[in-house]
């Protein structure tokens, strides 16, 4: 029986279609397309995935090569942890599954005479990106992500009048047409830094055959002589001419992040430190985790000493691009709460996880800093989206990936006492094991939540749905008032299968119509209405467990309760 105060949750759902009769292919909307589900470390599936997990490391590490490449163990200390923000116990500490690897090299530094641990610093250069957007959407909000740039960097508004960008759009960028969301997400076309890394440097550059500089023509700035914001990198860099025009094509930039700090600081009156402080690092307690290198290095991860391994350069105005530091615990602590909108609006994160502009590989997409993998299997499966940053550094290398669509995340941070390590092989281990576990455990519970016979109890009109393995609930049976309303649907949306017929949550998961290989659910769903409710609309109504007790089918005015 229903009782009025367990009716707590609702989830709106929809039917979708195949309109092919050979091989049914499930075509779900984007988006997750399970409900939420809990996730206990100690349950079975999701125990012996990460027991498999830790034994594919250990193999891993032993060997030196897996199935995704080879490693090297001999050089490349690292730390790993699996985060959730599902119900169930693997949400209540930072991370639900760790593992850490000290490789000989560190062991003997004179640096480091501890074995990585949770708590072990690492520099994470890059992924400081995901932190300077984090820090503008609590400050402003993406309101701003339209705004040109010029707005709020005079420098740049100053370069807009005097440079003619508009006669000679080779040479110079015209800034006016530079916004502020295209900086953040590597769509601003401007050069990729200044000065920091140029070959001019290196004293053998005329050995490589490069020509001759003159002691003017060599860049005013470098590692050992930062540029000072107005002086030296803004006079240079407005001059530096465009990778492409704004707009219209990623390419990474550090520079895009370094006015983006100028930017939060003309906007705060702050410096960017504190403000990443002030509206991140303090309020979640990421004590381990600073914009420059740590005072205490008494857990810093030092592979070889601090000026070759990148651990104590500093990057003056390129701070918010690549210079911040932390542990795994740290960024576990941030992965979650982004996936939880702890400091954003639901809203505000439901717009910063979304992709702002293909690259040409079909599997790769940008956001704000976001380079999105699709994963997943289509159509067999639906899209699963990882949200990631990934960064090299002096002998460091990082990685960061949340997937909104499970509520999960990872991170690996790493160091290597020869050269940055390529952290693929440890990253496809985890999307190998973790995803399906969790695809296992999401229709495991979505069976158990909302599997069985909803019925009437005034007339003789019953749905009974079940998982199986493909996404969404498999519709078995559904008789509307003494008809088959299965074959009804099939008829009004043209197709003769009725059995391709499935259930999927619109918040979680949804259904899609599949025609001739293009997955187009999204232009067909919601549009067969009665009496202005859509035929495809079911809402459960769920008890405080998540459990389904009943469905309204407002199309059909009739509420089914779930039998036992
Ligand atoms: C790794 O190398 C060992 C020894 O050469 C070999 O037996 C094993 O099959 C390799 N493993 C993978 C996954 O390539
Ligand atoms: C790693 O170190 C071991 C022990 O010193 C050595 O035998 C092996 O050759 C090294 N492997 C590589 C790839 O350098
Ligand atoms: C550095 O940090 C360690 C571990 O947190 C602590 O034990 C030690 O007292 C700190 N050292 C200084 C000088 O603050
Ligand atoms: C989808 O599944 C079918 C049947 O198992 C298989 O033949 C096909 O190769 C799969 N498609 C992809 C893209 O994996
Ligand atoms: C159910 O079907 C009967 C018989 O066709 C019909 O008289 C009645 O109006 C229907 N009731 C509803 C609520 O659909
Ligand atoms: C309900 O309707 C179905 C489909 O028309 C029919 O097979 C079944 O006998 C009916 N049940 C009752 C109890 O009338």
């Amino acid at each position: 029986m229903v009782s009025s105060f367990l009716r707590c949750i609702v989830f709106s759902c929809s039917i979708i279609f195949s309109r092919l009769s050979l091989a049914f292919t499930p075509c779900p909307l984007l988006g997750p397309v399970f409900p939420e589900f809990a996730l206990d470390t100690n349950s079975e599936v999701l125990g012996s995935a990460l027991d498999d997990l830790t034994e594919a490391f250990d193999t891993l590490v032993k060997d030196g090569n897996g199935s995704h490449g080879d490693v090297h163990p001999n050089t490349t200390s690292f730390s790993l942890s699996l985060f959730s923000t599902n119900q169930g116990d693997a949400a209540d500490t930072p991370f639900l599954f760790k593992y850490h690897y000290t490789a000989p090299s560190l062991k003997s530094s004179p640096n480091a005479a501890h074995d990585v641990d949770k708590d072990s610093i690492y520099r994470i250069g890059g992924l400081t990106k995901v932190f300077t957007v984090w820090s503008i959407l609590i400050e402003t909000g993406d309101r701003i992500w339209n705004e040109p740039v010029t707005k709020y960097v005079p420098e740049l508004a100053k370069a807009a009048k005097c440079l003619d960008a508009k006669q000679d759009p080779v040479s110079y960028v015209n800034w006016e047409d530079v916004t502020i969301g295209q900086l953040a997400s590597h769509l601003a076309g401007i050069a990729r830094e200044y000065g920091v890394g140029d070959l001019s440097e290196q004293t053998d550059h005329l050995e490589y055959g490069l020509p001759p500089l003159s002691a003017s023509e060599v860049p005013g700035c470098n590692l050992d002589s930062l540029c000072g914001r107005a002086a030296e990198f803004f006079s240079h860099f407005s001059q530096q001419p465009p990778v492409a025009l704004p707009g219209t094509t990623p390419i990474y930039s550090n520079a895009e992040f370094q006015i983006l700090g100028y930017a939060i600081e003309s906007i705060t009156g702050k410096s960017f430190e504190s403000v990443l402080q002030d509206h991140i690092l303090g309020p979640l307690g990421m004590e381990k985790t600073s914009l420059s290198t740590p005072a205490n290095s008494s857990s810093a991860v030092i592979p070889v000493d601090e000026e070759t391994s990148g651990w104590s350069t500093q990057y003056g105005g390129e701070a918010p691009a690549i210079s911040m530091f932390s542990s795994i615990t740290d960024l576990s602590i941030a992965g979650k709460a982004i996936l939880a909108s702890t400091l954003l609006s639901q809203s505000q994160t439901n717009r910063w996880l979304k992709p702002t502009i293909h690259t040409s590989n079909p599997a790769n997409s940008i956001g704000y800093p976001w380079v999105i993998y699709s994963g997943g299997n289509y159509p067999n499966t639906s899209m699963v989206d990882v949200y990631t940053a990934l960064s090299d550094v002096g002998l460091y290398s990082s990685y960061i990936g949340l997937v909104p669509d499970f509520n999960v995340g990872f991170t690996i941070l790493a160091a290597d006492s020869v050269s940055s390590p390529d952290l693929n092989a440890h990253a496809d281990i985890i999307a190998d094991m973790a995803l399906p576990a969790l695809m296992k455990i999401a229709v495991l519970q979505a069976d158990a939540s909302f599997g069985g016979v909803y019925a009437s109890s005034r007339l003789n009109s019953t749905i009974t749905v079940s998982a199986d393995s493909l996404p969404g609930l498999f519709i078995d049976t559904f008789i509307s008032n003494g008809t088959d309303f299965r074959q009804v649907l099939a008829t009004f949306n043209g197709i003769d299968e009725a059995d391709a017929l499935r259930l999927f949550f619109k918040t979680e998961m949804s259904l899609l119509i599949m025609e001739r290989g293009t997955c187009v659910s999204w232009m067909d769903i919601d549009s067969f209405k009665y009496d202005g409710a859509s035929l495809d609309q079911f809402i459960f109504e769920l008890d405080k467990n998540g459990n389904a007790l009943s469905v309204e089918i407002p199309a059909l005015r009739v509420e089914l309760e779930r039998g036992d």
